[in-house]
């Protein structure tokens, strides 16, 4: 367990990834066990893939059932065919859906439309959000640049379910899954940061030495729209976990 930092933000430091994402697993299956209706919000990406292994593991052993539960992602690319693998519902498929007992029909991802559809594929995202009651426990990773979802630097706080154009930063991070920078889609649907903000517990990950720059200037610096993920202080039920790598430029 971390020693008190001072930080904006709630904070938590562990050895390792893996024990971040045990004890990220953990917190989760003592939740569904009390209220097994929880709404979910997840993320994509290298950061949850442990936590999705433990999720499973705990599912196997009868430890975890996700049987009555919602899943809203954060966000999907643009102009991507349905089923395309790149997709990030093709990955929450491989790497989670397929593999628990979250109902399909219950499973939730913006749809890949055309950019001219957009507009009305956010809004019918947020009224599912809505409709499901809310977000009650949401899991973020954190990009290079400070975003949360697809919320680049400069999204208003305000911000709500919406198409984004991505940065030089967060196509180069997605370059290996699309076998070059050239073929990244330039257009997401995200959660706004307005809508992330609705959730009742928001729970963040962030590992590796890549992330520690980031990772200072979110919880430590002041909030601001440059840095979306600092736009989390002040959430009354927010926290970080961290590997030791992601946690080291912050001071005790
Ligand atoms: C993915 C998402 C992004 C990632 C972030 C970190 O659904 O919303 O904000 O969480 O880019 O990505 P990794 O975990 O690959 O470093």
């Amino acid at each position: 367990m971390s020693p008190t930092l001072r930080t904006r933000i709630a904070c938590t430091v562990y050895p390792s990834p893996r024990a971040a994402a045990l004890a990220v697993a953990d917190e989760l299956r003592v939740r569904l066990a009390g209220y097994p209706s929880l709404v979910l919000g997840l993320p994509t990406g290298n950061t949850p893939v442990p936590f999705y292994q433990e999720l499973i593991r705990l599912h196997r052993a009868s430890l975890l059932s996700l049987a009555q539960a919602t899943s809203f992602n954060l966000d999907e690319y643009l102009g991507l065919a349905p089923g395309d693998p790149r997709s990030f519902r093709a990955w929450m498929q491989a790497q989670l859906f397929s593999q628990v007992d979250l109902p399909a029909n219950r499973t939730h991802l913006p749809d890949p439309v055309e950019p001219a559809a957009a507009a009305e594929e956010s809004r019918r995202y947020e009224l599912l959000i809505r409709e499901a009651g809310g977000v009650d426990w949401m899991l973020l990773g954190i990009g290079r640049n400070g975003h949360i979802g697809f919320n680049e630097p400069g999204s208003p706080r305000t911000s709500r379910t919406r198409l984004v154009e991505l940065e030089a930063k967060t196509i180069a991070d997605a370059a290996k899954t699309f076998g070059g920078e050239q073929h990244v889609p330039r257009r997401a649907i995200t959660m706004g940061i307005g809508t992330i903000l609705e959730a009742r517990a928001i729970r963040v990950m962030a590992f590796g030495s890549a992330k520690a720059e980031i990772v200072q200037r979110a919880l430590t610096g002041e909030p601001t729209e440059l840095v979306p993920a600092s736009l989390l202080a002040g959430h009354a039920d927010v926290r970080f976990l961290l590997d030791t790598e992601s946690a080291r430029l912050l001071s005790q």
